[in-house]
């Protein structure tokens, strides 16, 4: 049998994509993979809490500071030394400098609350309903080096309703992005695909 492939979770706060990902792993909806590792760049965000009542290894490694690349270094070091195979961002708050993005090429994975290209950067939900579209949801990529961009894995669609608010809509989305997450390391790790232009195609 195949060695589990590792995973590398990156996070800044409540960290429900990770728990997720992790109950995945755990009742083998997510098969094949393991974490290697959860990392943090804010101390007090309760994604770490959860990874250490889980026992897994749990880092906390602040910017303090420093330029983005001395940051992003020290976190590179990390996620080799624990010899993961895939990055996941997961609420993780902070661009990746282009040294990450090359370290880890097409290997790291994001997800977003919005159907992108629609509502990159921060409050995609609010965003959305600012807008008045009819439809959201989210969105797993690939990480590339501009914000919210890389190649699509897989998206999921919510209706927007006439009531909605922010915290209505958000709570729709991360449902799913509970559901697809999952979903997108699976189809990923198996290797089945290719990806043209910008367009990832199942093989
Ligand atoms: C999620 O909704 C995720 O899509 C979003 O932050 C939230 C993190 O929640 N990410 C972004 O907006 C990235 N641009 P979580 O910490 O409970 O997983």
């Amino acid at each position: 049998m195949s060695a589990r492939k590792r995973l590398g979770v990156l996070l800044s706060g409540r960290g429900s994509n990770f728990v997720a990902i992790a109950e995945a792993i755990s009742s083998g909806t997510l098969q094949g993979a393991e974490i290697a590792v959860v990392i943090s760049n804010k101390a007090d965000a309760l994604g770490i809490t959860a990874a250490r009542e889980r026992h897994l290894s749990a880092q906390v490694i602040e910017a303090r500071e420093r330029k983005r690349s001395e940051h992003d270094k020290e976190i590179i070091a990390c996620l080799r030394e624990h010899r993961v195979d895939l990055v996941c961002l997961a609420g993780y708050m902070r661009l990746l400098s282009p040294e990450f993005v090359r370290a880890f090429p097409q290997r790291i994975l994001n997800i977003h609350p919005s159907l992108l290209p629609a509502f990159p950067g921060l409050d995609a939900q609010q965003q959305a309903l600012e807008y008045g579209v009819k439809v959201s949801g989210c969105t797993v990529h690939f990480v590339d080096e501009q914000l919210d961009h890389g190649v699509i894995v897989l998206q999921k669609t919510v209706p927007v309703l006439e009531e909605d608010t922010v915290d209505t809509l958000s709570a729709r989305i991360l449902e799913q992005e509970h559901i697809a997450y999952a979903e997108a390391i699976a189809r990923v790790l198996s290797g089945k695909y290719e990806v043209v232009g910008r367009r990832y195609l199942p093989r």
